[in-house]
């Protein structure tokens, strides 16, 4: 059998009504990833398919600018087309619309559907093995399922040979009963599945045309059951969608372990298919990690939330909240700092408890340690920033940036009024508002002298 005739059709112009939302089902998020994100990547591992379709209707220029800007796209881009399905009038018609855009050479179709996204490669593979070997013209992947409502119900003959498929709400109480179910992930030779989906009649409860009805005008024809439910998970609601991330998310979790790092508690943690972790670091209850990656020996949590953010080894990160940051090895973070906006911050250094950092540099060994705002700075090597500085970035038009030279020792409750420019080996006395800039190795008190009142009003009222 060549493998050159097999093209991949995903069908994904359903509007996805049971979600109840404005967006396109396809595009929501599993994991760090659309749901058709999902697919696309696991059908791009698949050496045999040599074309894919993908089928557009609702929303169809979202969902396909969507489409191409995703990595997963990129490998399949030259073999990949958009089919448009403009009304909406069921699976059946949605398949059909691909015959136009068909090339010659295709003889066999895979349909998926782009609500069944963690169907895995070794599946398909299977499935499309089992279909040449069987010789037939449609072979339909079902799953046993505990608890099959919802889905299409395989029909089996009293010698079990596969007969056809009805829908949930064209079931009787018999067939109800039925736990094998349809996964919505077929194999078809393509003659015989246009001459049948040319047969298919919208008279059902829907008032659709079925892609499963096909299979009562197809007499060659094969049900083979798949193994692990949880592939072929169908969302069509938020309850399946939570149910297909938590598949998801518990995977992750699970690579991670047998890859060398610790996720305490992991019914607390959400690290998303984005993120890359190191040997020996752990994770530890109640963190959010997401598009992010943290290198060998590192101790994130409890509960921290990371977003677009690169740590080196060795640091610990504690109660705190970082998005857009770059972090060195060695550091210690939190509990309670918030870190943002492109903030680099190099090694060894500490980062205390409510501290705020955005666009700023932290160079090596600097020591941030209590409640601090410091913004649009850079601040150079051994650096102390004593409890309680500001930097006051804004005068409520433009922000204005922060320097501050090496050992400089900034003590606690200075305000730093930028632009501002502090020297290097500097010290600036506790309680100092900072406007004009300060020279190398020089001491700056800004402040009001303290003036001592003996024998005050107040004085003798409250205590004589
Ligand atoms: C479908 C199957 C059902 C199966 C289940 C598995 C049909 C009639 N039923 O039911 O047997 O158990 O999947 O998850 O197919 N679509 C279009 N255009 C349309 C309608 C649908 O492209 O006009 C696409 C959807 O985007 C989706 C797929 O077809 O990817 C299936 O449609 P959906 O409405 O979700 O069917 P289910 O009720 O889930
Ligand atoms: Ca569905």
């Amino acid at each position: 059998m060549k493998n050159s005739n097999i093209g991949c059709v995903i069908l994904a112009a359903g509007e996805g009504t049971r979600m109840k939302s404005q967006m396109p089902k396809v595009l929501f998020d599993i994991c760090g990833k659309p749901m058709i994100g999902h697919l696309l990547c696991t059908v791009g591992k698949v050496k045999k398919f040599t074309k894919f379709y993908i089928v557009v209707g609702y929303k169809a220029e979202e969902v396909k600018q969507k489409i191409l800007s995703l990595d997963e796209t990129k490998k399949i881009k030259d073999k990949l087309e958009f089919v448009y399905q403009k009304e909406q009038k069921g699976s059946g018609d949605a398949l059909l619309k691909v015959k136009g855009y068909l090339s010659k050479e295709i003889k066999h179709l895979v349909v998926l559907s782009a609500d069944v996204p963690l169907i895995s490669e070794k599946t398909l593979n299977m499935l499309v093995e089992h279909h040449l070997r069987q010789k037939v013209d449609c072979s339909v992947l079902s799953v046993v399922l505990e608890n099959p409502y919802g889905y299409g119900r395989i029909v089996r003959d009293i010698s079990k040979k596969f007969v056809g498929i009805v829908e949930e709400l064209d079931a009787d109480e018999s067939q109800k009963r039925i736990k094998e179910v349809n996964t919505g992930i077929y194999v078809f030779n393509v003659e015989p599945l246009w001459k049948a989906l040319e047969k298919i009649k919208p008279n059902n409860k829907k008032k659709e045309y079925y892609l499963t009805d096909v299979v009562k005008y197809i007499s060659s024809k094969d049900a083979l059951v798949c193994s692990n439910p949880q592939e072929v998970k169908g969302i069509n609601t938020r309850r399946d969608l939570i149910e297909a991330i938590e598949i998801v998310r518990k995977k992750i979790i699970e690579d991670l372990l047998l890859s060398g790092v610790t996720v305490h508690l992991p019914e607390t943690v959400y690290i998303d298919i984005n993120t890359k972790i190191a040997q020996d670091t752990e994770i530890f209850p109640g963190c959010v990690v997401q598009n992010s990656e943290i290198g060998e020996n590192c101790k994130i949590g409890p509960f921290s939330f990371l977003s677009n953010t690169k740590v080196a080894k060795d640091t610990q990160i504690l109660y705190s909240y970082l998005t857009d940051v770059e972090i060195g090895s060695n550091c210690r973070i939190g509990p309670f700092s918030k870190i943002i906006n492109n903030t680099k911050i190099y090694d060894n250094v500490i980062i205390g408890n409510f501290a705020e950092i955005t666009r700023s540099i932290i160079s090596s060994y600097v020591k941030i340690k209590h409640h601090s705002y410091i913004g649009d700075t850079e601040i150079k090597e051994r650096v102390n920033i004593g409890a309680g500085t500001i930097t006051c970035n804004y005068d409520g038009i433009k922000k204005s940036k922060t320097y501050i030279g090496e050992n400089t020792f900034v003590g606690s409750n200075v305000n730093l009024v930028a632009p501002i420019r502090i020297g290097k080996n500097v010290m600036i006395a506790a309680g100092s508002t900072i406007t004009e800039d300060i020279p190398d190795n020089t001491l700056a008190i800004a402040r009001s002298k303290q003036t001592i009142k003996p024998q005050h009003r107040i004085i003798k009222m409250l205590f004589e």
